[in-house]
């Protein structure tokens, strides 16, 4: 492991490191051509109008949207989040009052689900199935005629399951109702696509896919239909009034040019997470007995979520942690001691959630950390097992 700095990074969920093209691209944005994007009577405001413009059609192009018109960029995707979930139940508050979520996305969605129920808004939390699917005859059968909003997330970023995204847009469109998927773990990473997969808002995250961070976006279609949210912040006129506040070019710049790092190279990038992915699962499974959880076929290919029966997953990732960092699951509830909101709803026990950990892999990863992981997890879990049966 001579090459290699330790401790190896595998919490690519969690954030990734920001790829040096990306940085190089953001540079001459901070000191030389730093003008206000929306001064555009000289060429420093000019050139930074631009260059913003640029990222805009890039990440347009990853997403499949029409043009670049259709992104709000934001701080990140809890804040698109925020907007999407407001804003449309602001902006539709005449059609109805109810929205349609399920139990397993992330807390930016549920968090915000909860404040609209406590300005009198009504919403739907649906179950999910042992793999982390939730059912569309379930979403059909929750939508009234008071239905504004369905919000279900493309990929969990504790268990990786993809979910038929297209088939819920579809069940939302056939009813008059709009759909937000949040995508920060898939955008980047899988191929999404807005249009094919009928998506009328849609969250993302630069520093998920190795860009900078505190720069996020909000796909809000224009056509067909038109959908239309109230901003939750006031001030400007930028982002169109959607989104008031000066524009963090560098990093939008940054936010632009990972998405097309990230176009150009993920089918190469998954054909090794999916080796690798596969590799991991089946090693720990054999030599420390451990459990994946989320679906085997529909799920990210980096991402690895595993349970070690009657062995503490805090436990695990600690006596790593100087080898390999790794997580118990989401990064935004990793310092709580409560159970993972995500694997109960698996239906697992908490003391089976207490007993998993999460791996993302990524893009500087290489074929020997992932031998090296291997060597580390399952000795550690071997170690552990002594220990508990010596006590
Ligand atoms: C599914 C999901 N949604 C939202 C977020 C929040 O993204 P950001 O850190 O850009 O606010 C995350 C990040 O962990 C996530 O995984």
């Amino acid at each position: 492991m001579a090459d290699t700095n330790l401790p190896i990074y595998m919490d690519y969920h969690a954030t990734t490191p920001l790829d040096r093209r990306v940085l190089d691209e953001m540079m001459p944005y901070f000191a030389e051509k730093f003008g206000n994007a929306s001064s555009l009577d000289h060429p420093y405001g000019h050139d930074a109008s631009v260059a913003v413009e640029a990222a805009r059609e890039r990440l347009a192009r990853l997403i499949g949207a029409r043009s670049g018109h259709e992104i709000v960029f934001t701080s990140g995707a809890t804040e698109s989040d925020n907007l999407a979930l407001t804003g449309a139940m602001d902006a539709y508050a005449d059609r109805g009052d109810h929205m349609i979520t399920c139990v397993t996305e992330h807390k930016a969605v549920l968090d915000t689900a909860r404040h609209l129920e406590s300005i009198g808004k009504k919403v739907t939390y649906l179950p999910v199935d042992r793999h982390g699917h939730v059912s569309t005859s379930d979403i059909k059968d929750a939508i009234t005629d008071r239905t504004v909003l369905i919000s279900i997330m493309t990929a969990n970023n504790e268990i990786g399951t993809i979910a038929d995204v297209k088939s819920i847009g579809g069940v939302a469109h056939d009813h008059n109702v709009l759909f937000h998927t949040d995508a920060a773990q898939a955008v980047g990473h899988i191929p999404v696509d807005v249009q094919d997969m009928n998506i009328d808002l849609m969250s993302f995250s630069s520093h998920k896919m190795c860009g900078p961070k505190g720069v996020g976006a909000l796909y809000i279609r224009a056509m067909r239909p038109r959908v239309r949210i109230l901003p939750s912040m006031h001030g400007g006129g930028q982002e169109r009034y959607m989104r008031p506040g000066t524009l963090n070019v560098p990093a939008i710049v940054g936010f632009g040019k990972a998405a097309e790092i990230a176009q150009k190279e993920m089918p190469d990038e998954n054909k090794r997470f999916q080796k690798w992915s596969t590799e991991i699962i089946d090693a720990l499974s054999e030599r420390a007995g451990a459990i994946h959880n989320g679906d085997p076929d529909n799920r990210l290919p980096h991402n690895i979520s595993l349970t070690f029966p009657g062995i503490d997953g805090k436990a695990i990732i600690n006596s790593v942690s100087e080898r390999i960092a790794i997580s118990a699951g989401s990064a935004c509830t990793a310092q709580t001691v409560e159970p993972s909101h995500v694997l109960l709803a698996l239906g697992m026990d908490a003391e089976d959630a207490h007993s998993s950990i999460r791996i993302g892999l990524g893009r500087f990863n290489t074929e020997a950390e992932v031998g090296h992981a291997i060597d580390a997890i399952s000795g550690a879990v071997k170690d552990l097992r002594r220990i508990s049966t010596l006590a």
